[in-house]
């Protein structure tokens, strides 16, 4: 039975289209051949799925057969892998497994727990800011304003802002180098990675940024002999038990450019969809603002609503819409073979939008996150932190990040749209608004 799907001829034809908006060409391919189909490209078979069956399929079920994408080519590291190295978000199979076994016990959720205060002063500092925009009428781009404050609380509880120097803010230089990889990875022609090019010696630049900041900061780290217990401390002393192997030098470089790179703007997007939905929704803001005036932020678990709106928010915009895993052996998706090597799309917006899964699909609505709606629903038609054993690390960080912040800024300021809000999102390793959002902020 021909799977469906388009033609040869007429995926080729949609690749101009596609490259320009991947996540509307995902959607238009749902509607049009259903849950799962299959493109042919390049003599490779794509299945590209939107389905919660699929998710379970391939990341809990299928586990072993289908693994991230190798980022290299010919031997040489590509994608992510040019700019994040060997690493957590780049290995699979018993080298990411080790990997995750070290870096765990800075996630525990104890300790993140404990970083709700430092999470805090960082948004203290955002609301002054803001505060100062607000005096002199001045509009600000929010997006701007949220990567700040994301960046800054990474720098402060991972590394006790150790790394940050003269020479420059690292998670700047992180956003630098990915957003060349990015660039390069969704384009139809790419120059061949030694050509030299504008845009090839600002990412050489922002790696030599990356370099000095964590080489430096491990040396004055392992001089001064002090034992903080942040993620640096946990990578430099991490050990093996069973077999005594530590990281090297280059693969904490490579863990510190994965957590700055996985670990700001993806939480800073979703606080700014939040602002984005929350600004044209007054009803929504109200229901918000009472929960926030009448709840301390710092006591998190209290800010019910203020964490069904995170909650909504990572469903209608998901920070990281679409995920894909490669088959290293033959395989069956549904009722469907999938031959070794073939290659799956997970389109976690698709999901998230399936009109069986969810009340209102394309309308921004909180109560999909009551816990009568969340106890009801399919386990994987909600997957904004993906599923499985790559599951996000930092889910719990983000999760408390986010609510913390959304209530700070909920209670603190009125924001509004200073120009036509953006309509279209831009999907440049995660996804954001595509011109920022321009807005006007005034006192409460
Ligand atoms: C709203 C915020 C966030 C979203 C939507 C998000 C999303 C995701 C997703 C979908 C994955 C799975 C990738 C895969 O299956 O291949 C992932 C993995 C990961 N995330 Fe996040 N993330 C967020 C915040 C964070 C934060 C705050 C950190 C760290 C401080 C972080 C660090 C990581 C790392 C290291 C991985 C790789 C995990 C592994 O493969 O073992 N993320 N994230």
């Amino acid at each position: 039975m021909r799977p469906p799907g388009p033609g040869r001829l007429a995926a080729v034809a949609r690749i101009p289209r596609f490259s320009r908006d991947h996540l509307a060409g995902f959607r238009n391919g749902w509607e049009t051949y259903g849950d799962i189909y299959h493109i042919g490209v390049a003599g490779r078979d794509i299945w590209v799925c939107s389905n919660p069956d699929q998710m379970r399929e391939i990341l809990i079920d299928g586990r072993d057969v289908w693994q991230r994408i190798d980022q290299t080519r010919k031997g040489r590291p590509f994608g992510l892998r040019l700019a994040l190295g060997e690493g957590l978000l780049t290995t699979d199979g018993a080298e990411w497994l080790w990997r995750r076994r070290m870096i765990n016990p800075a996630f525990h959720r104890e300790l993140v727990r404990s970083m709700t205060s430092t999470m805090y002063e960082a948004g203290e500092e955002m609301l002054a800011r803001l505060g100062s925009a607000a005096r002199q009428e001045l509009p600000v781009n929010l997006l701007s304003e949220t990567k700040h404050v994301t960046q800054d609380i990474i720098s402060r509880t991972m590394f006790s802002s150790d790394l940050d120097d003269a020479g420059g803010k690292v998670g700047d230089a992180v956003d630098d180098a990915l957003r060349y990889v990015s660039k390069r990875a969704s384009a139809l022609f790419e120059l061949p990675f030694t050509v030299p090019s504008r845009e090839k010696r600002r990412f050489d630049a922002a790696m030599r940024r990356i370099d000095d900041a964590v080489y430096g900061g491990i040396e004055r780290r392992r001089r001064s002999g002090a034992v903080g217990h942040d993620l640096l401390d946990i990578l430099l002393t991490a050990e093996d038990e069973e077999t005594g192997r530590k990281l090297t030098d280059e693969q904490v470089r490579n863990e510190v450019a994965t957590i700055y790179g996985a670990g700001h703007e993806t939480t800073a997007n979703a606080l700014a969809w939040a602002w984005h939905e929350l600004m044209q929704n007054r009803e929504l803001l109200e229901r918000l603002h009472e929960e926030v005036d009448a709840t301390d932020p710092l006591d998190v678990s209290d800010l019910v609503y203020t964490r069904m709106v995170l909650d909504e928010t990572l469903r209608f915009r998901p920070p990281v819409p679409f995920n894909g895993r490669v088959a290293t052996s033959p395989t069956a998706l549904g009722d469907h073979d999938v031959a070794a090597g073939a290659g799956a799309v997970l389109v976690v917006n698709n999901v998230h939008r399936h009109p069986d899964h969810w009340e209102r699909p394309e309308t921004f609505y909180p109560d999909h996150f009551t816990p009568e709606a969340s106890a009801a629903r399919h386990r994987y038609a909600y997957l904004p932190f993906g599923a499985g054993q790559h599951m996000c690390i930092g889910s719990n960080f983000a999760l408390i990040e986010g609510t913390l912040l959304l209530a700070m800024m909920a209670r603190t300021f009125i924001f509004e749209p200073a120009s036509a809000l953006p309509r279209r999102s831009a999907t440049a390793v995660t996804m954001k608004p595509r011109s920022g959002l321009p807005t006007l902020v005034s006192p409460r």
